[in-house]
């Protein structure tokens, strides 16, 4: 630990979406600020910043968290996927994780400031649970919310994932 002006700052390495990233960080800084400000991966939303709305979900050890409610100095070299490490990274239809693409094809969204939220919640859901059934869903989706009220869409979408 080093103190930078009234800070207390920590080395890490964050591995997220494969990459080892050594940062120094303040302790207070959240694992969601530094992945969009110090790592400019902006897809994970800020929302309400408070573990509520879920638009900042990503996946830690396979399991979808709320980043804005873990410090960064907490997850250091813990395997940390984001929305930008899902498909094989090519801007394509093709490239696309199958959850995104049916987020895509099925309108699983009106602004889509959810959406990234709600896509790795359901990447978490299929990797554990490949066919889940409509009420399974809807408990591994019930940490996110939508403004918009697009959860008829969103249900579809999900229900279009699963099938592939
Ligand atoms: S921004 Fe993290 S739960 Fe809302
Ligand atoms: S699509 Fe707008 S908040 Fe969900």
């Amino acid at each position: 630990m080093t103190t930078t002006g009234q800070y207390h700052t920590a080395e890490i390495t964050l591995n997220v979406n494969g990459q080892p990233h050594s940062l120094q960080v303040r302790h207070h800084w959240t694992l969601l600020d530094v992945i969009r400000e110090q790592l400019d991966l902006t897809g994970s939303k800020k929302g309400c910043d408070r573990g509520e709305c879920g638009s900042c979900t990503v996946l830690l050890d396979g399991k979808p968290v709320y980043a804005c409610q873990l410090l960064a100095v907490q997850v250091g070299g813990r395997p940390i996927i984001t929305i930008e490490g899902l498909g094989d990274g090519t801007p394509t239809l093709e490239g696309m994780d199958t959850v995104q693409r049916a987020f895509l094809e099925e309108d699983g969204g009106q602004c889509g400031f959810c959406t990234p939220g709600f896509v790795m919640s359901t990447r978490a859901l299929l990797n554990c649970n490949p066919n889940p059934t409509d009420e399974e869903i809807r408990q591994a989706l019930s940490g996110n919310l939508c403004r918009c009220n697009a959860y008829g869409r969103i249900l579809e979408s999900v229900r279009a994932a699963r099938q592939t």
